[in-house]
């Protein structure tokens, strides 16, 4: 990959329209809903106070919605995975996470999940916090709008993540001496196998600069239910093709970075509430 394509980044379209669309932070007494994804199945700085097993008309969430407490703010903390990571991205059953949040009447949700990286300068290591989708998930229940009963609901997903909340986490990461690269196109794969190197080229092509298999359609399921959602990408491999991943990912070395990334991505969290 050229450095050209890394270093026009901040030049770009997208990244000049956020920068409009950026309005006041907007704060609620309501509490924040952390959804965590590999590497992030428990907090450990959460206060635990109390966990809730939820059924929705979708099925069953991921796993009990855990109330507590960090940074003595109220906070719901649902494993995207489980909480033994069992089950697989595209398995994940999203409907009933984000309705189950919904009914816990969160004020919004942050949504950590870990990404291969399209551009040389992002490397393992790098947050980022995205402000574009490309979604090429499929066969995945990807809206609440189903027919029926309810009025068919085209939402507005121009802007899919919350200007607001992704305000919030930059403010949190910086508070904590961290840098997080503010914007960035996330491409959503199917998983739960890893990409070709031919198709992070494409993804690449397309505008992509991250890759992860879990942003969809969680991210859409939110602004149906119109709850504020902002995600907290980290970086743990070159995608596929890519520098260290040339001859083929290597999962040892994205064990390491994902666990020493997600002690950041815990402090960072912890921040959120006093921004
Ligand atoms: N591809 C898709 N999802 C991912 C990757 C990747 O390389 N790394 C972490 N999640």
């Amino acid at each position: 990959m050229s450095s050209a394509a890394g270093a026009g980044f901040a030049q770009r379209g997208a990244a000049a329209v956020h920068d409009k669309i950026r309005g006041p932070i907007q704060r609620s007494d309501r509490m924040l809903a952390i959804i965590g994804g590999s590497g992030l199945t428990q907090l450990s700085n959460l206060a635990i106070v109390r966990r809730e097993v939820v059924r929705t008309p979708y099925g069953e969430p991921s796993g009990a919605l855990t109330y507590g407490s960090l940074c003595e703010e109220p906070v719901v903390f649902l494993a995207r995975h489980g909480y033994g990571h069992t089950i697989p991205p595209h398995l994940v059953n999203y409907r009933a996470n984000i309705w189950a949040l919904k009914q816990a009447d969160v004020s919004g949700i942050i949504s950590v999940a870990s990404v291969g990286s399209i551009r040389a300068d992002l490397a393992p290591g790098t947050l980022v916090v995205p402000d574009q989708i490309i979604d090429y998930t499929w066969d995945r229940k990807s809206t609440f709008f189903e027919g029926g009963e309810t009025p068919v609901k085209h939402v507005d997903f121009t802007h899919p993540y919350d200007p607001s909340l992704r305000q919030r986490l930059l403010l949190a990461t910086a508070a904590v001496g961290e840098l997080a690269v503010d914007g960035g196109v996330y491409a959503a794969t199917q998983g739960p196998r890893l990409e070709t190197a031919a198709e992070i080229n494409r993804f690449e092509r397309d505008g992509a600069d991250v890759v992860g298999m879990t942003g969809m359609p969680e991210a859409v399921l939110a602004r149906e239910l119109e709850l504020p959602y902002a995600a907290l990408n980290v970086v743990v491999n070159y995608g596929a093709g890519r520098a260290d991943s040339a001859a083929g990912i290597i999962f040892d070395d994205i064990e390491t970075v994902l666990q020493t990334a997600m002690s950041r991505v815990r402090v960072i969290l912890e921040k959120l509430c006093q921004v």
